[in-house]
């Protein structure tokens, strides 16, 4: 097809395109190949459009405020040894594919350190923002500390309830680390905003080096009952640390 000549307006020349054994025309004091020349036109729109993509999909994992550590965090180099790792990355990226299709699902991921969680959380967080879904990776203390600016009575245009209204927005939140600095006020914030995300139908994710009772218990029997209301998974983690190295 050749969608970007008229033809008509260029005169043939003798020489044969050797690839598509098409007569080469006049164009410009070259002769071309009408074929080779609107191939490498699709290719440049085709070209364009890749690296517009590939800025947007760059802007909004900025906006999403993942860990410059987890930059080059994905699935596909999430190693999975063990067979606790393999469940992982399948729970991950079955949940991801859930909030592709809407659904209200939470998920949490809990156990030892340096065992991939954030790593997966950071490479679910890509996956959401390649279907053009919203998604903000952000640490459970951070949370409380910006409702916490929001007191301030010089923050301007912000009221707790507006800041905690924006946490209910994403697509997905992903909240990291929850329990590693919350003392009770702290973590009676984090509980607003997920109240808040589940009065708004918005799926969370939920990390924590808390053992799942811990956790539970944390939450108390009222957020457990909700977050549990539209499907919850449930990941341990609890396998050797890729931080540490063994020494023999
Ligand atoms: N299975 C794995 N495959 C590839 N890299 C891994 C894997 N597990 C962990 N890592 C890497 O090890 C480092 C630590 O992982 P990560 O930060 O995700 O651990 P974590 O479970 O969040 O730990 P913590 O509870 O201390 O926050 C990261 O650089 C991560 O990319
Ligand atoms: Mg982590
Ligand atoms: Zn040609």
């Amino acid at each position: 097809m050749n969608t970007h000549f008229q033809p008509g307006s260029f005169s043939e020349t003798h020489e044969i395109c050797e690839l598509h054994r098409l007569k080469k025309i006049h164009a410009g004091g070259f002769s071309i190949c009408q074929q080779c020349a609107s191939d490498d036109l699709d290719k440049s729109n085709e070209k364009h459009q890749h690296d517009v993509n590939k800025m947007v999909f760059e802007k909004h994992c900025s906006g999403a405020l993942m860990p410059e550590r987890h930059a080059g965090s994905t699935f596909s180099n999430y190693e999975t040894s063990t067979q606790g790792q393999a469940n992982a990355l399948q729970q991950c990226a079955g949940y991801v594919e859930r909030i592709a299709k809407k659904q209200t699902c939470n998920f949490i991921m809990v156990g030892s350190t340096g065992t991939g969680k954030t790593h997966l959380a950071c490479a679910a967080a890509k996956n959401i923002i390649k279907m053009g879904l919203t998604t903000r990776y952000i640490t459970s203390e951070e949370i409380a500390s910006r409702i916490m600016q929001a007191w301030d009575k010089d923050a301007k245009d912000k009221s707790e309830e507006s800041v905690i209204n924006v946490f209910a927005q994403y697509d997905l939140l992903i909240i990291d680390e929850y329990g590693l600095h919350d003392r009770e006020k702290r973590a009676e914030l984090v509980h607003k905003v997920l109240y808040a995300r589940y009065d708004q139908n918005k799926p969370t994710m939920l990390i924590s080096n808390f053992t799942l009772k811990k956790l539970k218990n944390d939450l108390g029997d009222r957020l457990w009952s909700r977050f549990q209301h539209d499907g919850l998974t449930i990941v341990e983690c609890n396998w050797k640390d890729a931080r540490i190295q063994e020494v023999s």
